[in-house]
């Protein structure tokens, strides 16, 4: 009775307070959107609005002034969209800023509202619907009179709304293909031209007939303009030989001029370079691999502890990264420096995955912690004053307080992150001088990345005058301690230098050790060069597709100015239905581009049936996007590919023998990668059978065995397929077949030693530990869930909040819960049998009862159909068993 009580106590002074919040949001002036308000037609409307934007260009004409109001109508809408998206996020942390360490009935009541998902708290702060969705009108009423008015910014403008607009406009793909076309012929615009060769080479959603030569055209005209999507899409199609011969040389010289570009725009960052952009998202690695965890490749030995595929695992067992910072916090007030050094590094790098539990589209949606310097810099600094109390920067080393060895280190670190901050001005004002005094603090205490920094300021003169001996010296001592960034800085130096041997010895280390960028451009360079040098005695060779392939990771890397992976997983997230059509669109015109991940994504999509708007023909479509995808070395695709021709899908003539042939093929060419277990099981089974390919069983076993050795997890169903297999061979040499069967001799050699528990598991240890971690600059910050999981382990602390269930998930004992899964499985089939037993047992047991009555009775004509009937009875329990 008294606990209920108590709970409906809790529940009501919740809604109270839920209820004072969102009246005291709602009340607030929405000023934004007051200037605006209540005007009738866009054209006085758009004079009033353009007055603010304008008063340095002189005479304005009507048709620039109509753009200038409708880019400023236009921007709040955006904006509304991110904020939407984001406030949700902002609420909860604004209320959890007020939860302290103690868990008090206080917090506790906190705690629970921040883990509500309040709609009304989340969205208050923009505009409502109505209004926003007439904002939109006017936006496009305001465009199309600047176009009239001969406007070709706002053409373009109409374009990009119609393609990829707000939320509060619809999307309209024909309009942006006739504006996209007017602007290309009237203004020769690239980037216009880019999107017809787009629409053309697709035909997405139906717009234009697929017409490769147009795209061909208006791909090669923008890349002459300058454009580096149509750059990276002709240097795809020579690659692969869509629409053009296949022509190694062409096609690099395509993805050199837009890896070109891409460096051009790293360079023009702050010192150290450009923030790389995040890594995108590969859907199917969210769940495990498009078959599924453990039957992909994608999720299979190493590939299993890449950042996205944990991830999807976190999602799985209902972890989110609100617990997670929350764990992070607890400790950093405990005042542990390790959880304060990481969470800064957390939102130093922020993190692509959000395992989100409770989003608006049906749980698919993933997010991310945002990067957030300036949170970031607090925690460092927290960390770096418990040495350090006072800054100075004349002495840097003075006002030292001595710490114990552990912290040392951890202080150095953050020392690090902070000369970093202010040397590239991230979060804070750039200063060169405050820069120099963390890092040569850092530095004093042997950090690799603080020797880097000073070597970077050093080299640029950042501090006044340039001094390549001092940054030698100080590259020199991060490359030693294995930092990559250093050893592209020095690489770099032997290539100025003309010494190409020593950098490439540079570069191939830096490679190693995990350079995401830099790196890859110049040893994409030095072979190239060879390429070049190669071709003019043969045709082929080596060197070019090494070449095409690092021009073509920094292309795609270093997209910052046309970045269509990451705005698309930004509208995938959203949810809205929308934005994932936008989102499709975005990875049609990536993949065109060559991007694999956009490719797999589509082929993902369609795979399930969800085509959004792209097109009605989805198996086609989605065997052609995994062929483009196989093509690039994903195996899982690869066997897809074999599944669509073993299944006729997507194919004209469904199911004549050609296509097994050909689905036999692809299997073979899966598993030649020798990773993916299903391909060899697939055909195994195709060996057994002899579908598309001769029948034979040696050969079946020997792919079942291979499977089974692939992965060991397999191996219940690899095992049943062994014993039917044998059944099978013992039947045809049985019937008098003309081929050998399998005799038992074969099952010696079956696969004991390759299959033990706890082997896979070894498998994981192993790849955890090869798994280093990046200099700053690349991103560390995804491992910061299997980090905690394992931290958690080794402290074994239980008394972390109420609600502790972040650590819940399956972790490391997957294999004992598979090998329980099977034990259950046994059992169950042994209860299976005893169950039929008994029901035979109780059948005949019922029959002889009753003859045996019906004897007594004496009644001997009835003996017969009486027997008869209690085996029809027993024949009939038996089929009740087995449907
Ligand atoms: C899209 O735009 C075209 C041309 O501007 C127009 O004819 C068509 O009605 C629009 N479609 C929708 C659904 O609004
Ligand atoms: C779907 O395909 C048919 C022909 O196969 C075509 O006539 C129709 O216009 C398509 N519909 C859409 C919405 O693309």
């Amino acid at each position: 009775m008294m606990p209920r009580c108590l709970c409906r106590r809790a529940l009501q002074l919740l809604l109270t307070v839920t209820l004072c919040v969102y009246v005291t949001r709602a009340a607030e002036p929405e000023q934004a959107w007051d200037t605006a308000k209540n005007r009738g037609t866009a054209v006085p409307q758009m004079k009033e609005a353009a007055e603010h934007d304008i008063d340095d260009a002189g005479p304005v004409d009507e048709g620039t002034r109509a753009y200038h109001a409708a880019l400023q109508a236009l921007s709040p809408l955006y904006s509304s969209d991110e904020a939407e998206m984001l406030a949700s996020q902002q609420s909860i942390s604004f209320l959890r800023s007020f939860i302290s360490r103690r868990a008090g009935p206080v917090d506790f009541m906190l705690r629970i509202l921040s883990n509500l998902h309040i709609p009304g708290l989340a969205g208050s702060r923009s505009a409502p619907k109505g209004e926003i969705r007439g904002r939109g009108a006017k936006v496009l009423d305001l465009l199309s009179y600047a176009v009239e008015q001969g406007n070709m910014d706002a053409l373009a403008m109409l374009g990009e709304v119609s393609m990829f607009p707000p939320t509060s406009i619809p999307m309209n793909l024909t309009r942006a293909f006739e504006a996209y076309t007017t602007h290309a012929t009237l203004t020769g615009s690239p980037f216009s031209q880019s999107l017809l060769g787009f629409f053309y080479a697709t035909g997405y959603g139906g717009v234009v007939e697929v017409d490769q030569a147009k795209a061909l055209l208006y791909y090669t005209f923008a890349a002459v303009g300058g454009d580096q999507t149509a750059e990276m899409a002709l240097g795809y199609r020579h690659w692969a030989g869509i629409g053009v011969p296949e022509d190694c040389m062409t096609a690099l010289g395509w993805y050199e001029s837009a890896a070109e570009r891409a460096m051009a725009q790293f360079l023009s960052g702050p010192p150290g370079g450009r923030t790389l952009l995040l890594y995108p998202t590969r859907l199917s690695d969210l769940i495990g691999g498009v078959y599924g965890p453990g039957s992909s490749v994608a999720s299979t030995g190493w590939n299993a502890n890449r950042a996205a595929v944990r991830a999807g695992q976190a999602r799985a067992a209902g972890e989110t990264w609100q617990d997670i910072l929350e764990f992070y916090q607890y400790h950093t007030d405990q005042g542990e420096l390790e959880y304060t050094l990481r969470l800064g590094k957390i939102y130093y790098h922020g993190t692509l995955y959000i395992p989100s539990a409770g989003s608006s589209a049906g749980g698919d949606a993933v997010g991310a912690v945002r990067q957030d310097y300036r949170r970031a810099a607090q925690y460092f600094v927290r960390i770096a004053r418990h040495m350090w109390p006072r800054d100075s920067l004349k002495a840097p080393l003075a006002n030292l307080r001595e710490l114990d060895e552990r912290s040392t280190i951890l202080v150095a670190q953050a020392c690090g992150y902070l000369g970093r901050l202010y040397m590239r001005g991230e979060g804070v004002r750039q200063d060169a001088k405050i820069a120099n005094m963390w890092f040569e603090r850092g530095a004093e205490y042997g950090d690799r990345e603080c020797h880097n920094g000073l070597g970077i300021i050093h080299k640029e003169g950042l501090l006044g005058s340039k001094d390549d001996a001092k940054a030698i010296h100080y590259f020199a001592g991060a490359s030693g301690a294995d930092l990559a960034e250093a050893q592209v800085q020095l690489g770099r130096y032997h290539l100025l230098n003309g010494d190409s041997v020593s950098a490439t010895q540079f570069f191939d280390i830096a490679l190693r050790h995990g350079s995401p960028f830099e790196a890859y451009y110049y040893l994409a360079h030095i072979h190239a060069s060879m390429a070049r040098a190669v071709s003019l005695g043969t045709t082929s060779s080596g060197s070019c597709a090494v070449a095409l392939s690092w021009f073509k990771i920094v292309a795609e890397r270093g997209a910052w100015d046309n970045d269509w992976m990451g705005e698309a997983e930004k509208r995938w997230n959203t949810g809205h239905e929308q934005d994932r059509k936008i989102a499709m669109l975005y990875w049609a015109v990536a993949a065109e581009a060559g991007h694999e991940i956009a490719q797999n994504n589509i082929a993902y999509l369609l795979d399930k049936g969800e085509d959004y708007g792209m097109t009605n023909h989805t198996s086609s479509s989605a065997l052609l996007y995994w062929t483009r995808s196989a093509a690039q070395n994903n195996i899982d695709a690869l066997v897809k590919v074999g599944d669509y021709y073993y299944h006729g899908l997507g194919i004209a003539d469904a199911l004549i023998p050609e296509h097994l042939e050909k689905a036999a093929g692809y299997y073979q060419s899966a598993v030649e990668s020798q990773l993916s277990a299903l391909a060899m099981w697939n055909l195994g089974w195709m060996y057994e059978n002899g579908l598309g390919i001769p029948q034979d069983f040696h050969l079946a076993k020997r792919y079942y065995d291979l499977a089974m050795e692939t992965n060991p997890g397999g191996y219940l169903p690899v095992t049943l397929s062994l014993i039917k297999l044998y059944a099978r061979s013992i039947w045809y040499t049985i019937s008098g077949g003309k081929n050998h069967g399998l005799s038992l001799w074969d099952l010696r050699d079956a696969t004991d030693e390759h299959w033990y528990l706890g082997k896979s598991k070894e498998d994981a240890k192993k790849a955890r530990r090869n798994s280093i971690d990046g200099g700053i600059g690349e991103r560390v910050g995804e491992d910061a869930v299997q980090w905690a999981r394992d931290r958690r382990d080794r402290d074994e602390q239980g008394d972390f909040g109420p609600e502790d269930h972040l650590f819940s998930g399956e972790g490391e004992d997957g294999e004992s819960v598979e090998f329980v899964e099977t034990l259950l499985l046994l059992i169950l089939c042994g209860l299976l049998a005893w169950l039929i037993y008994v029901r035979t047992q109780w059948a005949t047991r019922r029959a002889v009862e009753e003859r045996r009555r019906r004897d007594a009775a004496g009644q001997p004509d009835g003996q017969a159909p009486n027997h008869r009937n209690a085996v029809g009875r027993g024949n009939a329990g038996l089929r009740d068993v087995f449907l």
